[in-house]
């Protein structure tokens, strides 16, 4: 039955596809490079009067950051040196020199917790990769990776809900009274990569203590089988008793690999259970028939610009847990090559016949397009060579 279909959608599409062999290296950074084509298409800083670091309307700064972050993966996973200086270029530009900690001007009035994270999981990840430090940089990779965590552990508020980041960093923006497990999740991913990196305790309190909020309040509620990370909870709906029971794969992505990574740094086999409920809990949702799907806005088919690209970070993620726990390669590598050859085949939209669409479960483009369906085909394509990649470095090599 699927043979037949897969079949019939091979003779359709004779025009242009991405093919794909996901056994392939060449045939990864091949297709990679094509989306990766289709990523700068949206991209400001290397145009006339565009800002460097940011992407055309609408996306926002912390796309930005996660698209970068997947630019990043392909130069490290495909040695793809082509896009090296304008990633560097963008994170400079955004980082906020001299304090480094990515609060920069033109986005302190909007920016949350959220958007601040992700770039700073694109400078752990060139601490990690040793991405060259341009010349005349006042702070390395990872001190830039250790300001953005020490600022957001800084407004850590144990007044409300005992604990826990808010959404937002400042009080008149909507969802100041938020607290969500992007924000959370973000931080115990960063502070768990910076724990194994700098091997500084600080980071492994800072980790455990995110993590342990998040059971005590059931914002990952480890209650349930399989786990459910809820996305938020209103400070005002009973001190965070009442969870917004929406699930969204980004923020499983960093909670999973972050897990990874503790149980990597410290062995301690709480992380090791850990790594495996929330890769339970993720496959449970977030993929149907072995495909990848963002399953809260799948269902419903409405899913905004930040929804479509949340599985570029969840892939990215995926592939990090491969690495940290190599146990979760071969059901990790399973899923990821599935979707792999799904995403590719979404990747036959558009004028120039190869962009990426939303649904991977349909063996062709399905109409939608933008930043976000690039990044999610890119990283999830690219990161089923992370397993055999070397191992992220840390500050002893
Ligand atoms: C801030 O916005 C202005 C106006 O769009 C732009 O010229 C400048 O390059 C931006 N700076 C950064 C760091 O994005
Ligand atoms: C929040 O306050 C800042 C100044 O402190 C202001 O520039 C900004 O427009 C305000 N934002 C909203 C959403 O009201
Ligand atoms: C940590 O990661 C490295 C690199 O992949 C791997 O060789 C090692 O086995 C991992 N350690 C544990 C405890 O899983």
């Amino acid at each position: 039955m699927k043979l037949t279909v897969t079949t019939t959608v091979l003779l359709i599409s004779t025009v242009v596809a991405i093919d794909l062999d996901v056994s392939s290296k060449e045939s990864i950074c091949s297709a990679a490079s094509t989306i990766a084509k289709g990523v700068m298409d949206y991209y400001e800083g290397t145009r006339y009067g565009g800002v460097v670091g940011m992407f055309q309307q609408p996306y926002y700064w912390w796309e930005a950051g996660e698209a970068f972050g997947s630019l990043l993966d392909n130069w490290y996973y495909c040695q793809n040196s082509q896009y090296q200086a304008v990633i560097s270029d963008a994170i400079i530009a955004q980082c906020n020199a001299p304090a480094y900690d990515f609060m920069p001007l033109n986005q302190t009035v909007t920016e949350a917790n959220d958007d601040q994270v992700v770039w700073g999981i694109v400078v752990m990840a060139a601490a990690e990769h040793n991405f060259p430090l341009p010349d005349g940089t006042g702070a390395s990779w990872a001190e830039m990776a250790e300001n953005v965590a020490d600022s957001m552990f800084a407004r850590w508020d144990p007044d409300n809900c005992n604990g826990g980041l808010r959404w937002q960093i400042f009080p008149n923006m909507s969802g100041w009274d938020y607290k969500n497990a992007i924000s959370n999740g973000g931080l115990f991913h960063l502070a768990s990569r910076l724990y194994r990196y700098t091997d500084d305790t600080k980071y492994l309190d800072m980790a455990t203590k995110v993590y342990t909020w998040m059971v005590d309040i059931n914002m990952l509620d480890t209650r349930q089988s399989p786990w459910a990370l809820n996305d938020g909870a209103n400070i005002g709906d009973d001190n965070c008793g009442e969870m917004v029971n929406h699930y969204y794969s980004y923020s499983y992505g960093l909670m999973l690999s972050g897990a990874a990574y503790l149980f990597n740094a410290t062995e301690n086999e709480e992380w090791y259970s850990a790594t495996y409920s929330l890769l339970i809990a993720s496959a449970d949702l977030f993929f149907y028939e072995s495909v990848m799907r963002e399953y809260q806005c799948y269902v419903t088919g409405l899913c905004n610009n930040d929804q479509r690209s949340f599985r570029s970070l969840f892939s990215r993620s995926l592939g990090l847990t491969t690495v940290m726990v190599p146990q979760t390669a071969f059901p990790i590598n399973w899923l990821l090559s599935a979707s792999a050859r799904g995403a590719a085949a979404s990747c036959s939209g558009g004028s120039d016949g190869v962009t990426c669409g939303f649904d991977w479960s349909k063996g062709s483009w399905d109409g939608w397009y933008g930043l976000g369906e690039q990044i999610s085909a890119m990283e999830c394509i690219q990161n089923l060579l992370a397993s055999s990649a070397s191992a992220p470095l840390t500050q002893q090599g």
